[in-house]
């Protein structure tokens, strides 16, 4: 029985009616990695591995909810909304938000699970906050466009289950489109899609099957220690905002000399952001070689000025950049764990997948997971009959 099928008995056995079904995906990011919270540029995708919701109304104003994966449940009330520290979470941040915004779904079920795995980088949290927005603005009626609805999930996240992450995941998740990528400027949200033409070419996750308990801490340090550049720099630049607004000229001038670390961090950022601008020429020129050489400049800042690598993530980039056919390799995401992305010529694929396993065995005792990926459309509505959004 496939995942829908499964979710809708489910569903079906719980509540006794028929659900909604929905996708949210979860995504990747070619390049262009801790800029969306400085307000510069991301470049990411939504991937084949998604959440899958089933959820229906309730006449009372419960919420019954099934994590179908964990076989868990969680029973509450629309007028008791907090926090109970679980990954119903992600679903109540969503419904706490919808309502602070002014609107009021009902009563729902839901039962949901998933085939993006947990805790790899890849959004889950991001694909399930979106999915559960886009079921109950259907089921509801509530009028809302996609980009409310993706910055209620960013606003889920920030406020009600506490992690000050920035919008690019959500709006990788709800916006994606098939066989492109999305530009997005993290600054006026103005975004654009590019197509990947990369034929004979596939997008490769390593996952490093670690995730380190520093990511949180780190992550807001970062962008404590981003924030604390642009207020220096701002005594010497009033009109800077964001490092959006800074130059490598201002950093050497203002924080080399006497802020070592500061500067390392936003140089980082400041070069990530020309790094990405560089490597949509690139793919508008279809030079998928120049495009991966950005991807190793952006893992050796990452590693080495931003310092949210590890030496798992380390050791499959190393590992990759030495393979024939592959033109590229970065870790992914927040850092400290999760994934590479690699982008790889299709004739090597097998060859890759052994090597990089039985190396990262050897060099690090640890298993690594191999997924190909292909870019898929964003948050969507699915008939479990036939797999295809409806109308
Ligand atoms: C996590 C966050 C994103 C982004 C990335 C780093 O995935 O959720 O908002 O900051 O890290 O690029």
């Amino acid at each position: 029985m496939d995942l829908l099928t499964q979710l809708t008995a489910s569903y079906q056995d719980a509540f006794h009616t028929s659900p909604i079904h929905v996708c949210s995906p979860g995504r990747v990011n070619l390049i262009g990695e801790h800029t969306d919270y400085n307000e510069g540029f991301v470049l990411p995708a939504a991937i084949d591995k998604a959440i899958y919701l089933a959820v229906g109304p309730r006449s009372d104003r419960q919420i019954h909810l099934i994590a179908h994966d964990l076989q868990e449940t969680y029973v509450g009330s629309l007028d008791d909304i907090k926090p109970v520290q679980t990954w119903a979470d992600y679903i109540l941040g969503v419904v706490a938000q919808l309502r602070l915004a002014g609107h009021e779904p009902g009563g729902f079920n839901c039962v949901f699970g998933g085939t993006i795995p947990i805790g790899a980088g890849l959004s889950s949290s991001a694909a399930l906050e979106n999915g559960m927005g886009f079921a109950l603005n259907e089921l509801y009626q509530l009028g809302l466009d996609r980009i409310t609805l993706l910055k209620l999930s960013q606003r889920a996240e920030n406020d009600f289950v506490g992690a000050k992450v920035g919008i690019m995941d959500m709006f990788a998740s709800m916006m994606g489109r098939a066989g492109h990528v999305i530009k997005i400027d993290c600054r006026s949200l103005d975004y654009s899609y590019a197509p990947l033409r990369m034929d004979g070419i596939r997008i490769v996750l390593c996952d490093s099957r670690v995730q380190h308990s520093l990511v949180t801490s780190e992550y807001n340090t970062r962008r404590a220690e981003c924030e604390s550049g642009v207020e220096i720099l701002k005594n010497f630049y009033p009109e800077i905002r964001s490092l959006r607004d800074v130059t490598m000229a201002m950093l050497d001038l203002h924080l080399r000399d006497t802020n070592p670390l500061i500067y390392r961090r936003c140089a980082y950022v400041v070069q990530e952001n020309q790094r990405l601008l560089d490597g949509v020429t690139a793919l508008e020129a279809d030079d998928i070689r120049a495009f991966g050489q950005l991807m190793y400049g952006s893992h050796e800042g990452l590693s080495k000025w931003y310092e949210v690598s590890c030496p798992e993530l380390d050791i499959l980039v190393d590992i990759a950049r030495h393979q024939p056919g592959v033109l590229g390799a970065r870790m992914m995401g927040g850092g400290f764990g999760g994934c590479t992305i690699n982008l790889i010529r299709e004739e090597v694929l097998d060859a890759f997948t052994s090597l990089i396993t039985a190396e990262y065995k050897a060099r690090t005792g640890k298993d690594t997971y191999i997924h190909v990926c292909k870019i898929e459309d964003g948050t969507h509505l699915i008939s479990p009959a036939t797999g295809h959004i409806p109308g």
